[in-house]
């Protein structure tokens, strides 16, 4: 059996088209309906009681147009209610964490140290807590709260190298990279940044994100349940966000095409 449906993917902002770039890569024959919260946007410096109320407003949108799948492109709001809204909806929700198991695992065996770069909230939340406690003893892992890199996203900025280069810097400048292993995206937003990071890593720290992971995740639960969109279907995405200027559509276009 296949579906025909879409599938509903968001974020607070433009982070989460990073993830359906992945998406659009990895199973080409789906429709992806993507919202981004950029009138909301950072979620990271919020509380989680107002990023459940965004999340559900979004989501009960997403299911009344009949979306097969939820997935939700942002780790922050994964860490602040995905159980909530596992528990208000009758269909997959596939959320994010930061890839600290990815980074761990490419040590085989050997001690890694590794750097995870996210949203304050994420960072703060108990589920990151429960995350670090499995790793924590065999392994170095330094957590850093990145909130600029969001509003250098959502601004534009990300546009301008120069400006990009400088965000990264300020926080990843001054660190001895003879110590690290690799660093995480823990945020859909800062897979942007991956070329200024490469640029400024040595070649054997690895950076690394889990939009790849999300997606094989979604493909593997919607193959279970038989939802796969028929090999025939042409897929595609529509982008919408909270911010309905013009001006915020061109940078959606603008981001989503620089992937
Ligand atoms: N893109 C989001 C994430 O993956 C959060 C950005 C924000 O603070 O709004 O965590």
């Amino acid at each position: 059996m296949t579906s025909t449906a879409p599938i509903g993917m968001f974020d607070s902002g433009f982070g989460g088209l990073t993830v359906a770039a992945q998406l659009r890569h990895d199973m080409p024959h789906e429709h992806v309906l993507f919202y981004g919260d950029s009138a909301h946007a950072p979620y990271g410096l919020k509380t989680p009681d107002q990023i459940r109320e965004r999340c559900f407003s979004i989501a009960d949108h997403f299911v009344a147009q009949g979306v097969k799948a939820l997935v939700v492109a942002c780790n922050t709001a994964t860490s602040a209610c995905v159980e909530d809204m596992r528990q208000r909806y009758d269909i997959p929700v596939i959320g994010m964490e930061p890839a600290l198991k990815v980074a761990c695992d490419r040590g085989l065996g050997v001690r890694q140290h590794v750097i995870v770069a996210a949203t304050p909230l994420t960072l703060h939340e108990h589920k990151f807590a429960a995350l670090m406690d499995r790793f924590k003893q065999d392994h170095d892992i330094t957590p850093l709260p990145c909130p600029n890199l969001v509003t250098t996203v959502e601004s534009g900025r990300i546009l301008d190298e120069h400006e990009a280069q400088s965000a990264v810097h300020s926080y990843f400048g001054g660190f001895d990279w003879s110590s690290v292993n690799s660093v995480v995206l823990g945020c859909t937003h800062f897979v942007f940044f991956r070329k200024y990071f490469l640029q400024m890593c040595p070649q054997d720290v690895a950076i690394i994100d889990g939009n790849e992971g999300t997606i094989r995740h979604l493909h593997v639960v919607l193959e279970a349940l038989g939802d796969l969109a028929p090999e025939q279907a042409k897929g595609g995405i529509d982008i919408a966000n909270s911010d309905t200027s013009a001006r915020m559509s061109e940078r959606s276009e603008q981001l989503f095409h620089l992937l």
